[in-house]
């Protein structure tokens, strides 16, 4: 039996681990959630708690596990499966189709350029896919090989996730300010690129960062400090635990003062709110995104990469 997708009016998005209660309320009305995945009619919304958006969703009605193959190879090559039920049978499918390389990989890398497709089973044999989907990782997996020496905390990991999606990094000699520093994980990469780095916390470094070459820790307010106080910026970086909106006017500041170049800053959700009023006025700055990046926790990233 030959199988035919049946593309849907409609975007699966797959929810950030544990942040399904956000997405659902910034979707609205949608059509069904299995597990993590939420089916909404229309074109695609903006979404920011996914790890994942399927844009083109089809459904294919198939006879045996062959059929399901032979199927999505006839669309394109990677497949990434969502196990939500049958979970054998979905590895059985899996298994068949062409190896999608999962290995971690060494920092810094490029955002893969294959297009990475999905599909999870809604019964034997029915299956809901998509070949096009927002994220070019399994299922919106960032999987790299991880420094367990070096950097003082693991937040370096939301650092290099950010800049592998900005697909620019910090260059030898290019300055960046890190505000929210301690006790040092994004200085610690920021450094290790080459980079000068002027890190300011209220607290301090922890020494073997604050010795790394480029490295000058200032103690202070880093929202308090001026543009001009530190200089041009290729980079302004903020890890800084603060609310939305007194980031935002940070960041305005710094744009205002035509003095930071390109921008990584992590949006800390206070409590269990999610301040979405803010995270759009973030969005609304030209030529920017906001993400939920895998390593994100109740936060988001806003990206200005110019
Ligand atoms: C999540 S931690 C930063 C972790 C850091 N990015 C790393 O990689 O190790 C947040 C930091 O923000 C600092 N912080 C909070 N408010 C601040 C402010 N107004 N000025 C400077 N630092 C502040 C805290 O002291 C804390 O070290």
């Amino acid at each position: 039996m030959s199988a035919e997708p049946r593309f849907l009016d409609a975007r699966a998005y797959h929810a950030a681990p544990g942040f399904l209660g956000h997405l659902l309320d910034e979707l609205g009305e949608v059509e069904r959630v299995d597990g993590e995945l939420v089916l909404a009619p229309g074109p695609e919304r903006r979404a920011y708690w996914t790890r994942n958006v399927w844009r083109a969703p089809f459904l294919l009605e198939f006879g045996s596990i062959g059929d399901a193959v032979r199927a999505l190879k006839g669309l394109q090559r990677n497949w990434a499966p969502l196990p939500t039920r049958l979970h054998r049978r979905t590895a059985l499918i899996a298994e068949k189709l062409p190896h999608v390389p999962t290995k971690p990989k060494a920092f810094p890398f490029e955002l893969p350029m294959a297009p990475m497709g999905t599909f999870q089973l809604v019964d034997e044999h029915l299956l809901l896919g998509s070949a096009e989907c927002s994220n070019p990782f399994p299922n919106g997996e960032f999987k790299f090989v991880e420094d367990r020496e070096g950097p003082p905390s693991r937040a370096y990991r939301k650092i290099w996730e950010a800049l592998v999606f900005a697909g620019r990094l910090p260059k030898a000699g290019e300055r960046c300010l890190d505000a929210g520093s301690a006790p040092g994980g994004w200085t610690w990469a920021l450094a290790g690129l080459g980079a000068t780095v002027v890190s300011v916390d209220r607290a301090e470094l922890d020494p073997r960062v604050a010795a790394m070459p480029g490295v000058e820790h200032r103690i202070g307010d880093a929202l308090a400090m001026k543009p001009d106080d530190v200089g041009p910026m290729d980079w302004v970086c903020s890890d800084v635990i603060c609310y939305p909106p007194r980031l935002l006017e940070w960041v305005e500041r710094w744009l205002e003062s035509g003095l930071g170049r390109n921008f990584v800053c992590t949006i800390k959700m206070q409590g269990a709110d999610f301040d979405k009023a803010t995270a759009d006025r973030f969005a609304a700055i030209p030529g920017s995104r906001v993400l939920h990046l895998w390593h994100n926790k109740h936060e988001l990233t806003w990206l200005l990469i110019r």
